[in-house]
């Protein structure tokens, strides 16, 4: 049997239990309960460690995936399992407690995984904004040029302090594109189509960078996936976040 959505479950789980700890007319045990729930594990690269050298080091993309990535996979899995453990105990407090983890990591998982495909080896015909006819045309509609988009999404991708991302949207409703940034590991709101999200944490330029965070986003745009975009913008792409995308949103 295919697992209950993910959405589905909480709101399955969460009143009944607190009410009297069972889903309808079953009593709910922890051990049922957590073997409902999706555990989230880490998506292989499309390429290699190295294949996006120069413009991104073997070094950080190994650290970045294997060890980063991994950790809010790590992180998002038990805060959901304890959140989850803690309202078939009736722990309110316990619960809440996980609230902000279940956040912070899985938007952190589900900015990761997008990222990953956003990029691409230079030499590939996927780094070449030809890969985006459609894309294209609409971004020259929307800022006048291609070099105009890309110079207004790295002052914005510049602008960030700490911590975050800066996406290039989709926006719900109007289609129209649009650039955002967003702190820590929010992730783009439900409905608002992610089409280019680049990380701008310094685990993601620091140890090939320095400080140098201008060269490090001017020498990403030689690693961009426009076949992704693309896919992205006319919405070939399923979301397959959804579920936790509106968990967390
Ligand atoms: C949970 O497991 C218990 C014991 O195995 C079972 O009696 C109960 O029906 C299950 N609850 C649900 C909602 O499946
Ligand atoms: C670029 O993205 C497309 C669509 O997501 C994918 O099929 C392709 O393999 C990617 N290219 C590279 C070189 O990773």
């Amino acid at each position: 049997m295919a697992p209950p959505m993910f959405r589905e479950l909480c709101l399955l789980l969460a009143l009944p239990i607190l009410a009297r700890g069972q889903v309808g007319d079953l009593p709910i045990t922890t051990s049922n309960a957590t073997a409902l729930l999706p555990t989230f594990s880490l998506p292989e690269l499309p390429y290699s460690y190295d294949a996006l050298e120069p413009s991104i080091s073997k070094e950080i993309m190994t650290l970045h995936h294997s060890k980063h990535h991994q950790a809010y996979v790590t992180n998002l899995n038990a805060a959901l399992s304890t959140s989850i453990d803690s309202l078939t105990r009736g722990d309110l407090v316990g619960y809440s407690s996980q609230l902000s983890a279940i956040r912070f990591n899985g938007g952190g998982h589900i900015n990761h995984a997008l990222f990953w495909q956003n990029l691409s080896p230079p030499s590939s015909s996927d780094s070449s904004p030809d890969a985006a006819p459609k894309l294209q045309v609409a971004l020259e509609a929307t800022w006048g040029s291609l070099e105009d988009f890309q110079k207004d999404f790295t002052t914005a991708l510049l602008g960030i302090q700490g911590s975050g991302w800066g996406w290039l949207v989709r926006e719900k409703g109007t289609g129209l594109l649009r650039i955002l940034t967003l702190a820590n590991q929010e992730a783009v709101v439900q409905g608002d189509t992610p089409i280019l999200g680049v990380d701008m944490w310094e685990h993601a330029y620091y140890l090939q960078y320095l400080n140098g965070k201008a060269a490090y986003v001017q020498n990403i745009w030689k690693v961009i996936n426009w076949t992704t975009c693309e896919a992205r913008y006319v919405g070939e792409t399923e979301d397959v976040f959804a579920d936790l995308r509106s968990v967390i949103g």
